[in-house]
């Protein structure tokens, strides 16, 4: 064997060992064990017996690379995709789809179990399409020598992998994108302050829009409107200038800043600088699971809503809904959506903390729940559980702060009724779910 250490109890930067991987856990990461100590490694799955080199140590656990594979699982597969295992956006490529299912589905169990929250019921876990599923995708720009990169980060670095076809993404976005940087080379300036691209494209694909993240001052941002004269691939280009302000200021260069979706036979558009949900396969099913679990008429909340995903169709089906959302542009087009659908419903540019507030309480009330991946936190659930809610639907994009306000909702006598997951990202370790809470 190669280590020096592998029954010891002290592991040291730059030790090799040979391991097998005990199973895989959340951020795509491998679990292994030795002499008591735990060592977390990217690209090696449950089974697999690796040869590992030692790169931190950190508190209570190590950090490694994977030199070899030696024995690969039989879940392994080759990828399709010519930037594994170098790019870091999607640590499960090289896993069978099939397991890669398995593996998320466990995972979210486990998360709700280190979390101390009880559920014994089944977890559904909906399958997704693994090609062109992104409707919504940041690329990174960086510079190598003489070589523009624009891609995704490497695993576990800043490095930029340069990603002339992502599969996550249609081919319009990847023509968009490449087309943008292949316009910019003629103005290696303004490269030079290009920070990275964001894309956001409609559900249909026909509209495809793109903001240019920099650091020019507003009143020089438009002069990469000029340098990007002819992109056919878009039908919308912004900037979002980050000079002046640490939010930046968004200005509209050509066409549209939106794209549109249509969901639940509502049309609703979302701004490039809006949250929408990525996975344009799974879109329509993760809002009928939320539908389904508020009865129409009554009252709902629709807390971290977006551009009204949830919001909209609750108040279609005759629910008295009150929305918060605290993103400008998103709460704009929740706005623009609802009066273009004719709906009557308080939607309102707030902090959630805030508007709990200041809301009071309805009878009968349930309340949609769907934070960014930090999670809720404990002032909205302390403040949520106040108003005595008769449900909680929570949508999670983040097995481990969902476990982490699960049980502090358990705390305060809300039970987890159902549970289940929606592979909105296919081959990376990220994962959506849906719990229901009601009192004990
Ligand atoms: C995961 S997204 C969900 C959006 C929407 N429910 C959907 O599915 O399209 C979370 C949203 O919460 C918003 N947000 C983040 N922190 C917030 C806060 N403290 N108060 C209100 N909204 C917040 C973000 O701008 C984002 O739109």
């Amino acid at each position: 064997l190669h280590s020096r250490n592998q029954h010891a109890t002290t592991l040291s930067v730059g030790d090799t060992l040979e391991l097998v991987a005990e199973k895989g856990v959340y951020r795509g990461l491998g679990l292994f064990r030795a002499g008591g100590q735990v060592i977390f490694a990217p690209d090696v799955f449950a089974g697999e017996r690796a040869r590992l080199r030692i790169e931190s140590i950190e508190r209570g656990y190590a950090r490694a690379k994977v030199e070899a594979v030696l024995e690969p699982s039989a879940a392994r597969r080759a990828s399709p995709c010519r930037y594994v295992p170098q790019c870091g956006g999607c640590s499960y490529q090289e896993l069978q789809y099939a397991a890669q299912l398995e593996l998320k589905a466990r995972i979210l169990r486990e998360s709700l179990e280190r979390a101390g929250v009880r559920f014994e019921g089944d977890v559904a876990l909906r399958p997704s399409p693994e090609d062109g599923w992104r409707t919504r995708a940041g690329l990174h720009l960086a510079r190598r020598g003489e070589e523009w990169l624009l891609g995704l980060r490497e695993e576990g670095s800043h490095r930029v992998v340069d990603i002339q076809t992502c599969l996550q993404l249609s081919e319009g976005l990847n023509r968009a994108a490449r087309g943008l940087l292949e316009a910019l080379k003629g103005d290696p300036a303004l490269l030079a302050r290009l920070r990275g691209i964001e894309l956001a494209e409609s559900l249909d694909g026909s509209e495809r829009v793109a903001c240019l993240d920099t650091t020019l001052p507003v009143k020089e941002a438009a002069r990469y409107g000029s340098a990007t004269a002819e992109l056919p691939w878009l039908t919308g280009l912004g900037v979002l200038s980050q000079a002046e302000s640490r939010s930046g200021r968004f200005v509209q260069l050509r066409g549209e800043p939106y794209v549109y979706a249509s969901v639940a036979g509502l049309r609703l558009r979302s701004h490039v600088r809006s949250f929408f949900q990525a996975n344009r396969y799974l879109l329509a099913d993760l809002v009928s699971a939320v539908l389904a679990r508020v009865p129409e008429g009554g009252s709902a909340l629709d807390l971290f809503a977006g551009v009204g995903l949830f919001a909209l169709p609750l108040s279609a089906g005759g629910r008295a809904v009150c929305a918060a959302e605290i993103n400008p542009f998103a709460i704009d087009d929740a706005i623009a959506n609802a009066a273009a659908a004719g709906l009557d419903l308080r939607l309102e540019r707030a902090d959630v903390r805030e508007a709990l507030q200041r809301w009071p309480p309805a009878r009968d009330e349930r309340v949609v729940l769907d934070p960014p991946r930090t999670g809720a936190g404990r002032e909205v659930v302390a403040a949520l559980v106040a108003r005595k809610p008769a449900a909680v639907v929570y949508v999670s994009c983040d097995p481990p702060t969902l476990g982490r306000d699960l049980r502090m909702f358990a705390d305060s006598g809300y039970r987890l009724e159902s549970l289940e997951a929606f592979d909105m990202f296919p081959d990376t370790f990220h994962l959506e779910s849906l719990a229901l809470l009601r009192p004990a």
